[in-house]
C-alpha cells in the first residue's frame, strides 16, 4: 500500500428510469448512470487537524465553529462520511456537473466521489481490493442518510456501480444489459427539490390513505417489471407507453408538478416516446425518450432538438444522452 500526498476521483450521477419512491418500500427499480457527476480532491492535512470539506461556496469543518454551522446538513454528513471509516485529516474540494435537488443523483455523487479520493490518498496500487470498495459504500452510505433521512440506496448504487442495473434494497444492483441503446432528453424544471421532503411526503400520504399507498407502489412495481422485458427486448414503442404510465401513477402519489407535467406534454407532443419526471419530484428533472440510439442519425437528432427547443421555448433547459446499458 503506497500512501499519496493528494488523491483526485470522479463519480456518475443518474436517471430513475422506472420504480422510484416504491423503491423506498422495498420494490424493484431501474436506473442508470449518466456522463455527468462529481469530481473530489483530496490532500492530507496535518495530523489531528480538523478535515474541511469546500464545494462551491461552502465550507465545513469535522470541528465545527457556529451553532449554525452544527445543524447543517452538509456539515454532519460531511462529518459522518469522515467518521463512517479511520481516515487521515484531510481537506477535500469537491465540484458537481449536476443541479443540487435536481433528481439525477447529485448528492450520492459527490459522495462517492469524495470516499474515492479518500480511498485513494491511501491506495495507489490494490485499487478495487473488497474492503476498499465496502468501505466507500459505507462512507456514501453515511453521506447519503444524512441527505435522504430514508434512502434505498439507488443513487448510491449507480453512483458506484455506473451502467444500466435493476435494483432492490434486499438485493442491490443487478446489471440490465439492454436490447438497443437508447438517446434519452434530460430536462431540468429549473426548481430544485428535497428528496428526503418528497420520500416524507409519500410517507404521509400513505399514513392517511394506505390503501392507496400500497395500490401505487404494487402498479409501479408491475410496471418496472415490464420495463425490465422491453428494456431487453429493445421495445421503444412499449417503453415509452411505460414511462407515460409510471407518470400518471406519480401524479397520483402527489409528487409531480406543473412544471414537470409541461415538460413532459410538451416532450410528448415534440415527438417523444413517453416522458415522466426522474428521482423523487416535487420540481428536479424529467426524461423523455428520444429513441433508440440506433435509429437513423438524422430522424433521431430532430426529434431530440425538437423536444429540447420545445422546453427552451417554455423557459426549461435540458441535454440529451445516451444509456448504454453496461459498465462504462
Ligand atoms: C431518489 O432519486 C429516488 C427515491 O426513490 C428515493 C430513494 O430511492 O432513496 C425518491
Amino acid at each position: 500500500m503506497t500512501a499519496r500526498e493528494r488523491a483526485t476521483a470522479s463519480a456518475r450521477g443518474k436517471v430513475i428510469l422506472f420504480g422510484e419512491h416504491a423503491v423506498v418500500y422495498g420494490e424493484p427499480a431501474i436506473a442508470a448512470s449518466i456522463a455527468r457527476g462529481a469530481h473530489a480532491t483530496a490532500t492530507r492535512l496535518a495530523d489531528g487537524a480538523p478535515s474541511v470539506l469546500y464545494l462551491g461556496e461552502r465550507r465545513v469543518s469535522t470541528a465545527p465553529s457556529t451553532p449554525s454551522e452544527l445543524g447543517d446538513d452538509l456539515q454532519r454528513a460531511w462529518s459522518a462520511l469522515i467518521a463512517a471509516a479511520p481516515c487521515p485529516s484531510v481537506d477535500v474540494v469537491a465540484t458537481a456537473e449536476l443541479p443540487p435537488g435536481g433528481g439525477l443523483g447529485c448528492s450520492a455523487a459527490l459522495g462517492v466521489a469524495i470516499a474515492r479520493a479518500l480511498a485513494a490518498l491511501d491506495d495507489a496500487d490494490d485499487v478495487g481490493d473488497v474492503d476498499e470498495a465496502a468501505t466507500i459504500a459505507a462512507r456514501a452510505a453515511a453521506w447519503e442518510r444524512v441527505h435522504h433521512g430514508n434512502p434505498s440506496g439507488i443513487d448510491a448504487a449507480a453512483a458506484l456501480h455506473g451502467g444500466c442495473f435493476i435494483y432492490t434494497r434486499a438485493a442491490g444492483a443487478r446489471p440490465l444489459r439492454l436490447g438497443v441503446p437508447l438517446r434519452l432528453a434530460i430536462g431540468w424544471t429549473g426548481t430544485a427539490s428535497s428528496t428526503h421532503a418528497m420520500v416524507d411526503s409519500v410517507a404521509r400520504l400513505g399514513e392517511r390513505r394506505p390503501a392507496v399507498l400500497a395500490r401505487s407502489v404494487e402498479a409501479i412495481a408491475a410496471l418496472v417489471r415490464g420495463a425490465e422485458h422491453a428494456l431487453q427486448a429493445g421495445d421503444v414503442d412499449g417503453l415509452g407507453k411505460l414511462l407515460d404510465l409510471n407518470q400518471i401513477l406519480l401524479a397520483g402519489l402527489m409528487v409531480s408538478s406543473e412544471a414537470i407535467e409541461a415538460m413532459c406534454a410538451s416532450a410528448r407532443q415534440s415527438g417523444a416516446y413517453g416522458a415522466k419526471l426522474t428521482g423523487a419530484g416535487g420540481g428536479g428533472s424529467v426524461i423523455a425518450l428520444i429513441g433508440a440510439a440506433t435509429e437513423p442519425a438524422e430522424a433521431l437528432a430532430e426529434r431530440e432538438q425538437h423536444v429540447l427547443d420545445g422546453w427552451q421555448q417554455a423557459g426549461f433547459s435540458g441535454f440529451a444522452v445516451t444509456i448504454e446499458g453496461l459498465d462504462p
